[in-house]
């Protein structure tokens, strides 16, 4: 089994991400995240918001509208450009985008209707792939509406909103996580590329740049941060290598865009993005609106529309890196190295047998204790060497097991992940044991 196989049935052996709309035989490219799925994207979307809303004074935090007014659409550009080029063939009708035909030398290979056929594509189109529905009960132009391509423009739409409650000199951020929708044309590779994702992102407001150096030195700060994010969160460096996106195929608002790529089994793909998007969106915003949407420069004196370095992390892509990174086998085991502050469960319980009434009651009450805490679970089933590979597998760094020793001096065995070693503990010394190793 390759690894990726590997990390998906994991995934849904454990209860980390289930198919979509299974019991009805799935949904192409919709996946569920499980009970210790949800765990893991909460925990690093928390250690996000700490990290860059919370211990920072220069970045508020937003939670915008998925389904906007047509226009900001309009006006940013993706009703007209947000597409991929695709071509279909003549003979069996498979879409495929063009970068995808060339990178799998798609060109010369079979028809799906005919194998004695080559593939016949036709044109090349434009594919917007923007959802669209309509808001209301009338289904005509006047109402079509679209599910958000990115979180961005929310934070662009109530820039002004937010300064008027929050007024801040420049530079400033808005902070969004949240869920964006695309019509993907060439899906697969698992949560690599989804048409339902989900987003981290931050609008870093700054003065228009006088030269380069001006917007350089913030885009180089953000840069720096999202380095720095793979190891707060535990993604292997290693595995990380910067892009340089080129003139002529970057974004229409980009001036400069780097992307992270990330060593998937699949190949060297984009995890994250970090763009210098100019004023680009504001203005737009502000010609389409009609609103003022400058700021008011106090110490110039005069109103400008700010510049926007924009760092952008994809949810669904981070929580697969973190997998992919963690991922490892010693000899009969499998574990998740998982930093504590991402794992599901920070602790597991075990009494030694589960046949000992009061072994029972001492771990039980332990158990109860400790899950007041920190999220904690309680395993009694099978031998204790079964129960630690369980764990192990889904990356809870501390097991605590109670034992006849427990009863005669109040100390547990606590046994660590990545090395297997075990210590003896108080347990009245245990919660502030476990919060100190968290806090690290
Ligand atoms: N606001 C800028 C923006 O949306 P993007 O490069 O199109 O830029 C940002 O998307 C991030 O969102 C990507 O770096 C990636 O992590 C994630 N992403 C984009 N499309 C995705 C998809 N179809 N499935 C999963 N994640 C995706």
């Amino acid at each position: 089994m390759d690894l990726m196989d590997k990390i998906v049935s994991l995934c849904k052996r454990r209860g980390f991400v289930y198919p979509g709309s299974e019991i009805y035989g799935g949904l192409s490219n919709s996946w569920d995240f499980g009970p210790l799925g949800v765990e893991v994207k909460n925990n690093f979307k928390n250690l996000w918001w700490r990290n860059f809303v919370h211990r920072r004074e220069d970045i508020l935090g937003l939670d915008s509208a998925l389904i906007m007014n047509s226009k900001v659409w309009e006006a940013s550009g993706h009703v007209e450009g947000f597409s991929d080029p695709l071509r279909e063939c003549q003979n069996c009708h498979i879409r495929l985008r063009q970068d995808v035909i060339d990178e799998f030398n798609f060109e010369q290979s079979t028809c799906l209707k005919s194998k004695d056929k080559k593939h016949s594509w036709g044109e090349i189109k434009q594919f917007n792939l923007m959802f669209k529905t309509h808001i209301g009960s009338v289904e005509d132009s006047s109402t079509i509406v679209y599910l958000r391509p990115e979180t961005a423009q929310g934070m662009f739409v109530d820039f002004k909103n937010v300064l008027s409650s929050f007024p801040r000199n420049l530079p400033f951020g808005i902070a969004q996580i949240g869920k964006a929708f695309r019509n993907e044309i060439t899906t697969g590779n698992f949560l690599f590329r989804l048409r339902e994702l989900e987003q981290m992102e931050i609008e870093y407001f700054i003065s228009p740049p006088k030269t380069d150096a001006d917007w350089l030195k913030h885009f180089e700060l953000w840069r720096s941060e999202m380095w720095k994010w793979f190891e707060i969160v535990g993604i292997d460096k290693d595995k990380v290598h910067e892009h340089e996106i080129p003139d002529g195929e970057r974004a229409h608002y980009s001036k400069r865009t780097i992307d992270f790529e990330f060593d998937y089994p699949f190949g060297l793909k984009e995890l994250y993005g970090l763009a210098y998007r100019t004023d680009f969106d504001l203005n737009r915003h502000q010609d389409y609106s009609g609103q003022d949407l400058s700021y008011k420069d106090s110490e110039a004196g005069e109103s400008i529309i700010p510049h926007v370095i924009e760092p952008t992390w994809g949810v669904d892509r981070t929580f697969l890196a973190i997998l992919l990174s963690s991922y490892f086998e010693d000899g009969k085991r499998v574990l998740l190295k998982l930093k504590p502050q991402i794992a599901p469960y920070k602790i597991a319980v075990f009494p030694l047998v589960a046949n000992k009434n009061e072994l029972i009651a001492k771990a039980k009450d332990l158990y109860l204790r400790l899950k007041s805490k920190f999220t904690t679970v309680w395993d009694d089933r099978g031998n204790i060497g079964k129960r630690y590979f369980s764990q192990d597998e889904i990356g809870t760094p501390w097991c605590v097991t109670i034992d006849y020793e427990t009863i005669k001096d109040e100390s547990v065995t606590v046994r660590d992940r990545d090395t297997t070693k075990q210590i003896r503990i108080k347990i009245d010394s245990l919660t502030d044991y476990f919060a100190k190793l968290l806090d690290g």
